[in-house]
């Protein structure tokens, strides 16, 4: 079985007396695309900055490459390769797309990152037309594009990605839903965080299902899609 990339064990996180996620535990194996559903409100996004160092844990811990990251900077992990696309883009709307993907760099001082931006401009050749636009000005789908990309810049171990495909037009839900699978098929590991269970289960090797702060249900992506009781809470059936 391939290296544990990520681990979090009984995971607690609360805001003030809110608790908002209440035990989770999951994990993601060196090049595995998972994916992380569940409703409005479940504790997705709060799993997500706890894991990335936004969210103090309240209790339980994450591992990352095998060793203990609780407590740690968001600087630090994403030096480390833990890097979060988050929800809502988060791109810098007053700076270019170029601009953008250097930031993506941050951590880095390496004399690759020309190269990086290429490679992101291969993927996104709409970004590369766009180059010298500020960020702020382009469409939902391009800015869901720039972040992947900034996130990608970071040079990702583990990709976490936060409902890409909110609020996009359904020709742009595809074309995201391709990138997340090309980045995957790169070769980078990914925890993917989708309302739209059905594309989100269609991609993953396997997934886990959340629900009010727990998860309540794991295992294979495709018998998650085939399992009754997912069908009918995140299916729509
Ligand atoms: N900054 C916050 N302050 C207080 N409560 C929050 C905050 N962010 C999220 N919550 C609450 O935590 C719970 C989980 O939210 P969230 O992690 O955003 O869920 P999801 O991403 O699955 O929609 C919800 O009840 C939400 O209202
Ligand atoms: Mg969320």
């Amino acid at each position: 079985m391939s290296q544990t990339m990520l681990k979090v064990s009984g995971l607690r996180v609360a805001y003030g007396g809110i608790q908002a996620v209440k035990g989770a535990s999951l994990e993601v194996r060196q090049g595995e695309l998972v994916s992380l559903i569940g409703a409005n409100g479940a504790g997705k996004t709060t799993t997500l900055k706890a894991i990335t160092g936004i969210q103090p844990v309240a209790d339980g811990d994450i591992e990352f490459l095998g060793r203990s990251i609780k407590g740690q900077g968001a600087w630090d992990l994403v030096k480390q390769g833990l890097v979060m696309v988050p929800e809502g883009r988060g791109t810098f709307t007053r700076m270019t797309i170029t601009e953008n993907l250097q930031m993506g760099a941050f951590t880095r001082n390496d004399k690759e990152i020309e190269d990086d931006i290429e490679k992101v401009f291969t993927l996104f050749p709409r970004l590369k037309e766009r180059r010298h636009q500020l960020a702020g000005t382009m469409s939902g789908g391009e800015q869901q594009m720039l972040a992947m990309g900034r996130a990608l810049m970071a040079r990702p171990k583990v990709l976490l990605m936060d409902e890409p495909s909110m609020g996009l037009s359904p020709i742009m839900v595809d074309k995201i839903f391709e990138v997340v699978e090309d980045i995957h098929k790169q070769g980078v590991t990914v925890l993917l965080v989708e309302q739209n269970a059905s594309r989100a289960l269609q991609l993953a090797d396997r997934g886990y299902v959340m629900d009010s702060g727990e998860i309540t249900m794991e295992g294979e992506a495709k018998a998650l899609l085939s399992d009754p009781k997912v069908r009918a809470a995140y299916l729509g059936e």
